[in-house]
């Protein structure tokens, strides 16, 4: 029997890359399988939490028991999230998030023209600054996805969105990060302390984080 730890919690989960459109046939986008983000989602559902699972494009199969909420865009996915964010005890942003989209979509499939073809993007909105400032805000939950620098770059990103913590992980190793089933990180929280994890099944890592989000509530739930 699972433990319903999170019973009473509306949980809402993030998952999957986005795509930016440039033209009706071509985008920008990343390797985000939504792996990670659906792990944690059934996790939650596991738990007794209400989920909401706001999902980028992905090829998995929707857990049974949650509200699924699909999007294709980062713009479409701060919509969705922060129309449901003030209703959310705990917030975690899985999901591979577009930083820039290009700045025109093309109503028509572009042509091949010249030899080089320069493109302007746009800055998307950060969702997870934007959950940051909201007062009361949910806990929140981050991840940074690092090549160089792992730690100090999660901890800017922890303090500067203003999360309760944030999972740190290193895509350039074999075994972490987009697209595969396991993961290794590093858990960060606000106070400085650091939780260093071993390689792991994406859904033994949300067990662990949901551990922790636990923990989070309650110690909340105390000050
Ligand atoms: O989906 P999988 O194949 O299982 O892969 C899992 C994963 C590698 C995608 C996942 O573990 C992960 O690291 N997700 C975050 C990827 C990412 O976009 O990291 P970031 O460092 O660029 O962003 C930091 C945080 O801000 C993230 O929680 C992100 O969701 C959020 N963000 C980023 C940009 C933006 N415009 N809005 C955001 O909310």
């Amino acid at each position: 029997l699972s433990q319903q730890d999170l019973a009473g919690e509306t949980v809402l989960v993030t998952a999957g890359p986005t795509q930016e459109e440039l033209d009706p046939v071509r985008y920008i986008s990343n390797h985000s399988s939504g792996k990670m983000g659906y792990a944690l989602a059934q996790a939650a559902r596991h738990r007794g939490a209400k989920v909401i699972l706001v999902s980028g494009p992905t090829c998995l199969e929707p857990p049974p028991g949650l509200e699924l909420v699909r999007v294709v865009s980062a713009r479409q996915m701060y919509e969705a999230v922060m129309t449901r964010a003030e209703g959310c005890s705990v917030v975690i942003k899985a999901a591979a998030v577009a930083d820039y989209r290009p700045l025109l979509r093309n109503g028509d499939k572009l042509k091949k023209k010249d030899d080089n073809l320069t493109l302007e993007l746009a800055k998307n909105p950060d969702i997870l600054s934007q959950l940051g400032q909201l007062n009361p805000r949910p806990l929140l939950v981050g991840f940074a996805a690092e090549t160089t620098d792992l730690q100090n770059n999660a901890a800017a990103k922890l303090a500067a969105k203003n999360l309760d913590m944030i999972v740190a992980n290193d895509v350039s190793q074999e075994g972490a990060g987009f697209n595969v089933s396991t993961n290794i990180a590093r858990l960060l929280y606000r106070d400085g302390r650091v939780e260093p994890l071993e390689l792991m099944p994406k859904t033994r890592l949300a067990e662990l984080i949901l551990d922790r989000v636990g923990q989070l509530l309650q110690n909340k739930g105390r000050a």
